[in-house]
């Protein structure tokens, strides 16, 4: 009850102080609230990344402003994220904010909307998280853009039955709920969900429950970090050999992890919107920058949310003047469009939400070492799961 009053305090004196209202100044803070530690740790490093070499590549100087950015650790847990947030807003008077991964997205929400302060979902996954706040945009993707299109491919290419195994948080939720409408819809039987707890990701257990099950496809969601755990387990467990074909969204073959999987995920196919591998000039220049900057790393897909994420901030700055009246910079990002690293995107103006093309790859070695080869594309996807969204 105590924590409630002193929240709704934080919240009233956020109103007060509206970021519109933040210090006349000639230079514009942006804070950026990262998972960059605990269990999404490396999820909030890799958009971090791609948030300062975006910054390092344009200059830190939009429309005569000085652009001052300033990244804070949640540490993975959402009530640091609101604490943070609330301490950006009040004490750096941050004009924009950018967010990480879903749980800190959920609890910063009313914080954003109370501070009116425009906030950039860099990490998020899951479709709810936008329709949390007016003041949310989202650069970096969700799982039922990627679920719907995997799904659809995997009836069409014989499979008939799958067992889904997922992380257990709301990303792993969504993406197994898409996957299981679009399997059955299609005439697939799901026959089992299996749960991963997020903080323990031993799938060992969970790959053989599914083995015995004698599915012929298995759909795999986890997060950004455990990707190359799962590769591991996966062999070990001689699920490679056992012909079960592995298909999931993009996050099960992260380009941060593929360099040192062996052989281990080779003909996987996924349906995801980046792949370090997309033949464009654009991500030609990224991927080699982004290694540079960060000591060899291969870019990801979610290096991108963080890079796309600054590239509105900047865009929405450009339009408003350098003004941070957050309800012109919202108006100012909603219905722009660019082309990524990834490929052409767009904010839609309704949802606020990224459209995206969702690319179906297979994992291939390139001068022997793995990598996401593009081989289908779906141009411009929407979210499934947002009430408003027609696809
Ligand atoms: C999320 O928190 O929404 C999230 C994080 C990492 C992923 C996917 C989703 O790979």
């Amino acid at each position: 009850m105590l924590q409630r009053v002193v929240a709704a305090a934080v919240v009233i004196a956020i109103s007060a102080l509206g970021a519109g209202s933040a210090v006349a100044q000639d230079s514009i803070k942006i804070g950026l609230v990262m998972p960059m530690t605990g269990g999404l740790g490396a999820a909030g490093q890799e958009a971090a990344a791609g948030a300062n070499l975006y910054v390092a590549q344009h200059g830190d100087t939009v429309a005569g402003k000085k652009i001052e950015v300033i990244i804070r650790d949640d540490a993975s847990l959402p009530d640091n994220g609101k604490r943070i947030a609330q301490e950006m807003i009040v004490n750096d008077h941050v004009a924009i904010l950018g967010a990480g991964a879903t749980p800190s997205g959920m609890s910063i929400a009313p914080i954003a909307t109370a501070g009116k302060v425009p906030t950039v979902m860099m990490i998020s996954g899951t479709s709810v998280v936008t329709e949390r706040s007016p003041y949310y945009v989202r650069t970096s993707f969700t799982l039922g853009q990627q679920a719907e299109i995997i799904a659809d491919w995997a009836i069409k290419t014989g499979s008939k039955k799958a067992v889904s195994i997922l992380t257990d948080y709301a990303p792993g939720g969504e993406a197994g709920k898409v996957f299981e409408q679009h399997f059955t819809n299609g005439g697939g039987q799901l026959l089992d969900t299996l749960k991963v707890p997020i903080a323990n990701p031993d799938f060992a257990p969970f790959l053989q429950r599914a083995r015995d099950l004698q599915p012929d496809t298995l759909f795999v969601f986890v997060p950004a970090g455990q990707a190359g755990t799962f590769a591991r387990q996966f062999v070990e467990r001689g699920l490679d050999k056992s012909g079960i074909k592995l298909i999931g969204p993009g996050d099960i073959v992260d380009d941060n992890d593929l360099p040192a999987s062996g052989d281990a995920l080779l003909g996987v196919v996924t349906a995801g919107f980046y792949s370090a591998a997309h033949p464009s000039a654009i991500n030609k220049q990224y991927v080699a920058d982004y290694a540079k900057a960060t000591g060899g790393k291969r870019a990801n897909f979610i290096s991108v949310g963080g890079y796309d994420g600054m590239h509105l901030i900047y865009e929405a700055l450009k339009k408003t003047g350098g003004k941070t009246d957050p309800d012109a910079l919202l108006a100012a990002m909603k219905g722009v469009s660019w082309e990524s690293p990834r490929g052409p995107i767009s904010i839609d103006p309704q949802t606020r939400d990224i459209v995206q093309n969702i690319y179906i790859r297979k994992i291939e070695k390139r001068d022997g070492v793995p990598w996401a080869i593009e081989f289908a594309t779906f141009e411009a996807v929407k979210d499934p799961l947002h009430p408003a969204a027609a696809n």
